[in-house]
């Protein structure tokens, strides 16, 4: 798409205060994407495992025993998290402190779906989300929100829904450089496990391996960062 395209776009959502979800697996590129998309076309942005990662964060910092749900359930619904959902500088404060650097740590990869898992977590996190996407309605400029369950759960009632995915082999390769800066086969096999058993483990909870009705699937397999970027703008734009 050329500049012109962009702009098409965006003079189509410009102060309409519409929501676009975007669900996917661990590596589909989901989050870059969507943050890119978001910037493009001024939009807010809420990147949901985020929060899912901060109250993880939180629990481990307040040395939570990961084996009791209640503990955790406890410790989630104690805690105050503020979220600065803009693109550029996507924020989150738990309990007051800034985490946006420490949740990506792959400790908290490894521990994040024991808290995401729970029911009760999840009815926390999916209210606050909602709270976020209403502001940002009301405001009328609209966000993007990407995650596991943003297209069925969060906002099924959103402008445009997408699921974006990619082979398991090439979702392999982009974790493997985004955690160890590799793609060698030693880093490949390390990501294996936070990838294919994370999304195992948090498919229990929410399917983003199918997509439901009205939700427009996008493969980015064969795709640059940018390729997918242009796909999603223009099936937004065909769709508002
Ligand atoms: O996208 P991510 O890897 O940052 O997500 C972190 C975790 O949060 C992941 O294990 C799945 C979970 N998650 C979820 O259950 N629901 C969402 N809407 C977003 C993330």
């Amino acid at each position: 798409m050329d500049y012109q395209e962009y702009e098409q776009v965006r003079s189509q959502v410009m102060g309409r205060g519409f929501v676009i979800a975007i669900d996917g697996p661990s590596g589909s590129g989901k989050s870059s994407v969507s943050r890119q998309v978001a910037a493009v076309l001024d939009m807010g942005y809420l990147d949901t495992g985020a929060m899912y990662r901060s109250v993880a964060w939180w629990c481990q910092y307040k040395n939570v025993d990961f084996s009791d749900e209640s503990a955790i359930v406890a410790c989630v619904k104690d805690v105050e998290i503020k979220v600065n959902a803009v693109p550029h500088a996507p924020r989150f404060f738990v309990g007051g402190m800034d985490v946006k650097d420490v949740i990506r740590q792959p400790s908290i990869s490894n521990i994040v779906s024991s808290v995401s898992t729970i029911p009760a977590v999840r009815e926390v996190l999916i209210s606050a989300q909602r709270a976020i996407i209403e502001e940002a309605k009301a405001s009328g400029r609209g966000i993007v929100v990407e995650g596991r369950d943003i297209t069925t759960v969060v906002a099924p009632d959103a402008a445009v829904r997408i699921l974006l995915t990619a082979s398991e082999e090439v979702r392999l390769q982009r974790r493997s450089l985004d955690d160890w800066g590799s793609q060698g086969p030693d880093a490949i096999e390390a990501s294996r496990d936070i990838v294919l058993g994370r999304d195992e483990k948090d498919m229990t909870v929410a399917n983003f391996a199918d997509a439901a009705p009205g939700v427009e699937r996008i493969d980015s397999s064969d795709l640059s960062l940018h390729e997918t970027v242009d796909a999603v703008v223009y099936t937004i734009g065909r769709k508002v």
